[in-house]
């Protein structure tokens, strides 16, 4: 019994900072017009996030992939981004949990 609760109580301070991660991450897709060619459910000039989030299913290395092309410009040659690894995995984590 004591488990349990304690497993509920671990699970549900995992669902809250999961939650809190949305919103730095929403605000710096916006502030870095990453928006000009990535939507969340339409392809523009890049993939939709759902869309990377649907490739990326189940692939362990997704968010050193992406980490790595944001970083370097990758095999296409993306863009160059701002921002700290913190707040490039923050973004990968809202792409991933995209549908
Ligand atoms: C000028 C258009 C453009 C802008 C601006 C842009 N992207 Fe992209 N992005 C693309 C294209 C095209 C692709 C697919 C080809 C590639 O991987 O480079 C892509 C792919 C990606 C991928 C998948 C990379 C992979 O390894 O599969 C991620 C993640 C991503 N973009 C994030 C971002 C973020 C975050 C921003 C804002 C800082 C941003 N993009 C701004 C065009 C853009």
């Amino acid at each position: 019994m004591r488990m349990s609760v304690s497993f509920l109580a671990a699970a549900a301070v995992l669902a809250l900072s999961g939650a809190a991660y949305a919103g730095p991450a929403e605000d710096y897709i916006k502030a870095n017009k990453c928006s000009k060619c990535h939507t969340e459910k339409t392809t523009k000039k890049g993939p939709s996030f759902a869309s990377l989030a649907e490739k990326y299913k189940g692939d362990a290395k997704a968010s050193a992939t992406m980490l790595n092309t944001l970083k370097t410009g990758g095999k296409e040659d993306h863009e160059k981004v701002p921002g700290t690894d913190a707040e490039l995995q923050a973004v990968i984590a809202f792409i991933l949990a995209s549908k």
